[in-house]
């Protein structure tokens, strides 16, 4: 079968990103007043350390970010957000925050901070900033006094200190498990040597979880809320959004028969009821949020990080007075089949504006297998925990992209908001060959290796095939090892491709755009066979093919493909893996 384009209209990608249409006038910043613009913006997500470099350390930076921006304009995204740049000993790549009022000297200063906000609003970019509630470094200086304190002391009461269980004290508190493997309870030790109480910790030793039954912690944190908006962000994302408020008495936590995973290290996906995630307290918090952003101008925006098992529970996060985006992970985690991807699509479509709020979508981010390669892994190796190179099921690289770029093809045309992981419109795989020796999650030191956790989607992405880093930076240092094969993935490998992933992430942005598809609405198109995704948008039918045959397309014109296409009788068909955009006739 020979593989050409039928009716393909290929435009150039747009030189600049046109304002989002509303229908007032925007600010000098970029605001469309009243418009909420996060209802339809497509975020990018910037993972600091990895997006690029200006001091030639090896970790990426806010400099780096600013330098960038004309880039991402001209790929046509509405917003940014950035993974933590705060003081930070970095045990947990920054979600492990010593000083949530300043930069890690890592990431710049605070001046720098707002030379890339005023240069990302002046390029008519909104900015998100990351907020991590949860839990504080154990460099905090709130930890270091809890640990100086007696047991039962104001100091001590900001987190969540116990007594040891047994006799002697020597066994936690409670039988909890840390999402990155291991007990979530580490044992302090007394000034005289002794062995003291024991501090919860979700995730690693390094973060002990504060208790936000504590004014003085909430207080603080409307502090924190406060610091970022009066610089000027439009919001943040809110880290483990789930996860804050535990069950009183820090009962232990007993599976239910039906969870095959264990729900620690799940990060809260299962189905049955964890002291520690999804509690209701949680919601007053939001609320108290909500009403401080609510005292500012230009629609700033919550979006909570909250992973729970279906779209229903996930709504909850949204209700009008809370946030006002949740990531949907159930999307996320649906792998490439066409009646799933159908269910979690209409249940979104259902469940978020049930509550006022605006349906989100997701394939990427820093902490799952990247999309160009989770979507070819097979039963053996299911996605979670990373992949390595002796993992099952290795993802064969040409379906991944293939599957990856429908995928992205379906996600674009969806109404609502999307966000777009650094990197996957280059389409880059994760990184599975990493040695041992180089990788640097907490889960894979707390796993002993058992499990890879998420270095292999954290690689500094490449702009330029031929600099030193891939022009990460000029001095070819890179915090984690960059693969050969990334010189033909690099931007400018791909600024003169139209069949690159660069075009396909621009020219889907744009059409999407000009067609208004994010305020839109979807109809389901039947006809095309249970393996095939078919709606309608405004004026675009989307058709992605997920079956194991070319499917024949309508008449009409093609507006995006996410490859090529075969020739077959009037119309053309559309290969296996493949996603299209058309005007109909
Ligand atoms: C979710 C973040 O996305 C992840 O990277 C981090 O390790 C945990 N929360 C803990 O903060």
């Amino acid at each position: 079968m020979t593989s050409q384009p039928t009716s393909t209209l290929i435009s150039p990608p747009p030189a600049e990103a046109s304002p989002a249409a509303t229908a007032e006038a925007p600010d000098l910043r970029g605001n469309h007043p009243g418009a909420e613009w996060w209802r339809t913006a497509v975020i990018y997500q910037i993972y600091p350390r990895s997006f690029a470099d200006a001091s030639g350390d090896g970790i990426g930076d806010l400099p780096g970010v600013t330098a960038h921006l004309d880039d991402l304009r001209s790929l046509g995204v509405d917003a940014v957000w950035l993974s933590p740049f705060y003081r930070s000993p970095q045990h947990d790549a920054g979600y492990d925050v010593a000083d949530y009022r300043d930069i890690d000297p890592l990431f710049g200063t605070l001046d720098d901070f707002d030379t890339m906000l005023a240069a990302a609003h002046a390029r008519g970019i909104r900015v998100i900033v990351d907020l991590v509630p949860n839990h504080s470094s154990d460099q905090h200086v709130w930890f270091q006094e809890a640990l100086a304190a007696e047991p039962g002391s104001p100091a001590r009461a900001r987190y969540l200190f116990r007594d040891g269980r047994g006799p002697a004290g020597d066994e936690p508190p409670n039988n909890w498990e840390s999402v990155f493997g291991g007990p979530a309870w580490t044992r302090t030790t007394n000034p005289d040597g002794t062995p003291g109480q024991w501090y919860l910790h979700l995730f690693d030793t390094t973060q002990p979880d504060f208790d936000w039954a504590n004014p003085e912690v909430q207080d603080e944190f409307r502090g924190i809320l406060r610091f970022w908006l009066d610089r000027g962000v439009d919001g943040f994302r809110v880290d483990v959004a789930h996860g804050l408020v535990k069950t009183d008495g820090l009962p232990d936590h007993v599976p239910a028969a039906s969870t095959a995973e264990p729900a620690a290290d799940s990060m809260g996906g299962g189905d049955d009821d964890v002291p520690y995630w999804g509690q209701d307290g949680v919601h007053e918090i939001y609320r108290d949020w909500h009403r401080v952003l609510a005292e500012y101008d230009g629609d700033r925006a919550l979006c909570a990080e909250a992973w729970l098992p279906t779209v229903d529970r996930t709504a909850e996060w949204v209700r009008s007075d809370e946030m006002h985006q949740a990531f949907n992970f159930p999307y996320l985690m649906t792998e490439w089949d066409a009646p799933a991807i159908r269910e979690v699509i209409s249940e979104s479509l259902r469940a978020f504006p049930a509550v006022g709020a605006p349906a989100t979508w997701v394939l990427s981010n820093h902490d799952v297998v990247r999309h160009a390669s989770r979507l070819a892994l097979t039963a053996e190796n299911p996605q979670g925990h990373g992949i390595g190179p002796s993992s099952p099921g290795q993802p064969i690289p040409e379906v991944g992209l293939r599957r990856a770029r429908a995928a992205t093809t379906v996600m674009l045309a969806l109404p609502g908001s999307a966000y777009v992981y650094q990197g996957e419109e280059l389409g880059l795989p994760e990184v599975i060959e990493l040695p041992g020796e180089v990788r640097q999650d907490p889960t894979w030191f707390r796993t002993d290796g058992e499990r890879y956790g998420r270095d292999g989607c954290r690689v500094p992405i490449p702009w330029t095939a031929d600099g030193a880093a891939y022009g990460f930076n000029t001095t070819g240092a890179s915090w984690l090892p960059q693969p050969a094969e990334w010189a033909a993935l690099a931007r400018d490998a791909q600024e003169g491709d139209p069949d690159s992933t660069l075009w396909l992430y621009r020219q889907l942005l744009a059409t999407r755009r000009a067609e208004g598809l994010g305020a839109g609405e979807l109809t389901w198109l039947d006809g095309y066979g249970d393996d095939v995704i078919a709606f309608r948008n405004g004026n675009v039918t989307v058709i992605a093919n997920a079956s194991d045959a070319a499917v024949p397309l309508p008449a009409g014109t093609v507006l995006v493909s996410s490859g090529p296409l075969q020739a077959s009788g009037r119309a053309g068909a559309l290969p296996v893996d493949t996603a299209v955009w058309m005007l109909s006739d």
